[in-house]
């Protein structure tokens, strides 16, 4: 049993083509959303800085990680600017909810499933920012389509970064089990939620 450490395999449910149009629906409300999505990416890999400094190379990972989503936060609080669209208060994700529940409250389960819930968010936003570059192609935004799809890129790196970091807490067979059950359960949150103005 091998786990496949490609972020485009962990998905186990396809985002249907027509979510673009209901994502834009409401722009001001949609780009709000992907702001506080790329505040809280900073925010919980500092977090895991401040729980797990001792496992091996996280720190050097997780800061240039939160570097980099600050960097991500900067671009789109400076389309929103320059657009002349208020950043507006953040609401409860439902997604991320249930799947940082199915965190386990003790280590090593704890660190483990902490890193694979990331990398699922990494690669289902990997997914959907890709979705709103294709779109933003079509409607000939083209300043909003190459940023989300320079966006999009990175997702897909910082789901494997998030993979790497979880697959020396335990054997190659416990990994693909868990990444199947998480796997198993993101695909039926995501198809649950309503389709709104937002990343997921
Ligand atoms: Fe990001
Ligand atoms: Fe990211």
């Amino acid at each position: 049993l091998k786990v496949d450490l490609r972020p485009s395999q962990l998905l186990g449910s396809a985002t249907p083509r027509d979510w673009f149009a209901s994502a834009v629906a409401d722009l001001g409300a949609l780009l709000s959303d992907h702001l506080h999505c790329e505040r809280k990416a900073a925010e919980n890999a500092l977090a895991l800085v401040r729980r797990y400094p001792q496992h091996p190379g996280l720190v050097g990972a997780l800061t240039r990680l939160a570097h980099e989503e600050t960097s991500h936060l900067v671009q789109v609080a400076s389309v929103m600017e320059q657009r002349g669209i208020a950043p507006r208060r953040d609401t409860p994700n439902h997604y991320a909810r249930q799947l940082l529940a199915l965190v386990r409250p003790h280590d090593p389960q704890r660190l483990l499933d902490s890193l694979l819930v990331a990398a699922f968010i990494e690669a289902r936003s990997h997914e959907r920012l890709n979705l709103l570059a294709d779109g933003f192609g079509e409607t000939k935004d083209v300043e909003l389509a190459g940023l989300y799809r320079s966006l999009g890129g990175a997702e897909e790196r910082h789901a494997r970064l998030f993979l790497e970091l979880a697959a020396p807490l335990v054997t190659a067979a416990d990994l693909a089990s868990r990444v199947a059950d998480l796997g198993k359960r993101e695909a039926e949150i995501i198809t649950a939620l309503p389709v709104t103005s937002r990343i997921h």
